[in-house]
């Protein structure tokens, strides 16, 4: 309990010392071979929801039969219609006009994070076959890239799922999702590995659950008292039973990959989390522990596993008999170790302890006992974004790298998300000349060349996105793009952070906290 309370408070002195960088920032302060990249997911850009054989996703379903809970009533039905405009030219079957991997090549990205639809490849899960046009698709689009010279890296789950799978086993409830993972695993693998030198299983399994199981905002709905009011779902165990699924699912694909492919392929696999950076609201012990507590919830729930074969102490304490238990053929599995942790950072947040006295349990972090508030004396934790609890709190970024290195034996870190939404307006004008943008995407690279400097042991960054996207239950009511897109037309339009980021890239980013900067500029 001391040692904890140590860590936090160096841990929170850390982060009240240091003042955001001034510094100068330069792609040359990375390390060579600095991976630097955009990232998307399938669901979000992709539209073609039923073409070419695709199958039916949980999130085609969920948006079909539950529209009300997207904040726009929209769907990914055609999204940004990336199926039929990741290239154009004659070469591809899916053509038009210049597009997607034409705008990441001309800013000057080495790598382009994305996920595959498993609908797409297994409409059906194990028992239906492969869809040999779900394949041509992801291949056409790893040859572009890498014929552009951008790194595929490539994550196998983010967050849709083929919705017979969800029908068959309760989704990520039901111990038979294993074998269907590893199967989907195996077929990438064998389909894509000897081009795809980075795999990860799971896109944030740790948002996810909490967002599915226990909020019950995401598909399949899920959730009970004092959590939400569901039609089904229980929030007091279903999520850590997902979750259990989801850590066993991701140890027998790595334990396949390493077994089958790694050698011979020669790429490396890991599991991206989402991490905010949770600071004690004040500094009494009881909220310095509801910090260490949000984090655990947050981070060691799936990485402790990974790297220690056990959940953490603190969640084992809190749930006792709702939290499964490891068997010993479990824990053999999990032995084999991810070649690198992907880090999913966007921000800080106070954290209040709700055991002393009571809070809002009906929240993100409501299971850990704790509160998260963005408010300190009335004073922000960060300029405010347009989603509602994500502040600019760029300093916290090092601090997470630093924080995972030292909990997690130094294993290689990617930032595999990083980035800011805007909200939606009439402006184009507005949208595009995204200051704020420029200004979070500077800062937390700063954060993370400091880092570098320091000696941590980071070797990407992704920006996310690449073009604004479907944001799940917020539908298109916010941009995190750096180009926009015009979902009527389609039309992708590089904003200020897209020239900004180019030229970074490039070796000339302009310096110092941007004011007045024009996009045409
Ligand atoms: C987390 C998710 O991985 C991604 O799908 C989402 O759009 C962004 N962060 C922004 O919320």
């Amino acid at each position: 309990m001391a040692a904890a309370t140590g860590v936090v408070m160096l841990l929170a002195a850390a982060l009240a010392i240091l003042a955001p960088s001034t510094r100068a920032l330069d792609r040359a302060e990375f390390p060579p071979g600095f991976l630097f990249g955009a990232a998307t997911s399938a669901y979000q850009i992709e539209g073609a929801y039923l073409e070419d054989g695709k199958g039916l996703s949980n999130w085609d379903v969920f948006t079909h039969t539950h529209s009300g809970n997207i904040a726009d009533g929209r769907n990914g039905d055609v999204a940004d219609d990336h199926y039929h405009r990741y290239m154009h030219g004659t070469e591809s079957a899916h053509r038009q006009s210049p597009e997607d991997v034409e705008i990441m090549h001309s800013l000057g990205v080495n790598s382009y994070r994305f996920s595959i639809s498993w609908a797409r490849i297994l409409p059906r899960g194990r028992l239906g076959g492969v869809n040999s046009a779900g394949i041509a698709f992801y291949d056409q689009l790893i040859v572009a890239l890498l014929q552009k010279g951008i790194e595929p890296f490539v994550t196998l789950h983010h967050f849709d799922l083929p919705h017979e799978l969800e029908t068959r086993y309760g989704g990520w409830l039901g111990a038979g999702i294993r074998e269907e993972f590893d199967h989907y695993a195996d077929v990438c693998f064998q389909a894509f590995g000897d081009r795809v030198k980075f795999w990860t299983t799971f896109n944030e399994p740790n948002m996810m659950t909490r967002l599915t199981y226990m909020l019950g905002m995401y598909p399949p709905n899920h959730c009970s008292p004092p959590f939400g009011n569901c039609n089904s779902g229980n929030s007091q165990w279903e999520p850590y039973v997902a979750a259990h699924n989801i850590i066993m699912s991701h140890a027998a694909a790595v334990d396949n990959y390493k077994k089958n492919y790694q050698a011979k392929q020669g790429g490396s696999i890991g599991i991206v989390i989402s991490m905010k950076y949770y600071e004690p609201l004040t500094n009494t012990t009881v909220d310095i522990l509801a910090a260490r507590r949000a984090l655990s919830f947050e981070i060691h729930w799936f990485l402790d596993p990974i790297f220690f074969g056990e959940y953490p102490k603190e969640m084992r304490e809190m749930l006792s008999s709702n939290l499964p238990k490891f068997t010993l053929a479990e824990k053999i599995l999990l032995e084999n170790k991810v070649d690198f942790i992907g880090v999913n950072h966007y921000t800080a947040i106070y954290a209040k302890d709700c055991i002393s006295s009571p809070c809002d349990l009906n929240t993100y972090e409501g299971n850990a006992l704790v509160f998260a508030t963005g408010q300190r004396d009335g004073v922000q934790i960060g300029k405010s974004t347009a989603l509602v609890g994500f502040y600019d709190v760029p300093e916290a970024m090092e601090q997470i790298i630093k924080y995972v290195n030292q909990r997690y034996e130094n294993t290689p870190i990617y930032v595999t998300e990083n980035g800011y939404s805007q909200h939606n307006s009439n402006s184009m004008e507005d949208m595009i000349n995204d200051v704020g943008r420029v200004n979070y995407l500077r800062g937390y690279l700063s954060s993370i060349s400091s880092a570098v400097r320091r000696g941590a042991n980071v070797h990407g960054y992704f920006v996310w996105s690449i073009m604004d996207n479907f944001e799940w239950v917020f539908g298109f009511t916010v941009r995190f793009g750096m180009y926009h897109v015009d979902f009527t037309t389609q039309e992708r339009t590089p904003k200020m952070s897209a020239k900004w980021y180019r030229d970074f890239l490039m070796g000339y980013a302009p310096l110092g906290e941007v004011q007045t900067l024009r996009a045409d500029s």
